[in-house]
């Protein structure tokens, strides 16, 4: 499809909400404005979709957002799309209000529905990467990431006052599914003691012995981060099979959970969501279809949603070592 061929677009957020959504949604409206595209945003994903809940955007619509977390659109994760009944009513509605083509914000899961579907119907896709989990291959950040690690890092600050004053164990869980990238900047950016992340083996014995060289030189408390999707089972977990190690610590566990997908986006989200949003609309007026954008070395990056879904992404190697030796 060439230039001229796209008139109307969709947006749609998928998946779990992520700081910055907003600030995409926005960038996205006005590129197509500019460009003299309709826009309509489809409100709670793939459900919309399949409901029928679309509703025309115009420039002003997306006034007063780019600072807002969560997502205007509303989201879900739809379980009906994963259904060809659910998809064929899906494609009638699009048919229905005449879109050329539509834009995702989310996940892997967003990705995967944008690519099944989009070979189905043929109707070009463009993916955002939206999640806080930053576990999406292609790019080095995610739209919310930045956001969800300043909150953690700040509720870290927070902890470590009561760990200090009273010499205690925290085991401090943080989000990220499968993926280590947000204990890991959380752990080198709050100066945690240790971290626990899916892609890399730490013994319970490596642990042990982090802690009793802390209290060898002295030091009185200890916070050590932990993934969600840990194999240990979290934070409780790893706590519990410490348990006779650490009692004279008085262990806590404290998780974080959802307080890291709200609140304001970062300056560095609004800026991703903004670049994101407005490639997405001149990237499909340049005749891309099917593929998931994002930004690597601060350039635009492009891939077929083939190449790009069920990929793993690991964190550096070199930042896991660097974590560790910095809480010596
Ligand atoms: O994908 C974002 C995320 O916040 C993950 O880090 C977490 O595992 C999951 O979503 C939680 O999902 P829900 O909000 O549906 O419980």
């Amino acid at each position: 499809m060439d230039r001229k061929d796209i008139r109307r677009i969709a947006v749609f957020t998928s998946g779990g909400d992520a700081p910055g959504m907003n600030a995409a949604i926005r960038a996205v409206v006005r590129t197509a404005a500019w460009n003299k595209l309709h826009v309509y945003g489809i409100e709670r994903g793939y459900d919309g979709m399949i409901d029928g809940h679309f509703k025309r955007m115009e420039r002003r619509d997306v006034a007063n957002i780019i600072q807002r977390g969560g997502t205007i659109l509303r989201t879900a994760r739809s379980e009906r799309f994963r259904t060809k009944e659910g998809r064929a009513q899906a494609a009638e509605n699009l048919r229905a209000y005449d879109i050329d083509a539509c834009i995702a914000i989310g996940g892997d899961g967003t990705f995967t529905g944008a690519q099944v579907f989009s070979e189905e119907y043929n109707i070009p896709f463009i993916g955002l990467p939206g999640t806080i989990d930053n576990d999406l291959f292609g790019t080095d950040y995610t739209i919310g990431f930045d956001t969800a690690v300043n909150t953690a890092i700040d509720a870290v600050d927070k902890i470590r006052d009561t760990a200090d004053s009273h010499n205690r164990l925290f085991f401090v869980e943080v989000m990220g599914r499968n993926s280590g990238y947000i204990a890991l900047h959380t752990a080198i950016g709050s100066g945690a003691s240790a971290v626990l992340i899916p892609e890399a083996e730490t013994s319970m014995d490596d642990l042990k012995v982090v802690l009793r060289k802390n209290k060898a030189r002295g030091k009185l408390f200890s916070i050590i981060i932990v993934a969600e999707g840990h194999p240990m089972g979290g934070a409780a977990g790893i706590a519990a099979t410490l348990k006779d190690e650490v009692a004279m610590m008085e262990p806590k566990v404290t998780v974080i959970g959802h307080l890291q997908r709200g609140g304001s986006p970062t300056a560095f989200d609004r800026m991703l969501a903004s670049r994101l949003g407005h490639n997405a609309v001149e990237e499909l007026l340049n005749g891309k279809e099917n593929v998931a954008l994002g930004v690597v070395n601060d350039l635009p990056t492009c891939y077929p949603f083939h190449e790009s879904i069920g990929r793993e992404k690991i964190p550096r190697e070199e930042l896991i070592k660097m974590a560790s030796i910095l809480a010596i």
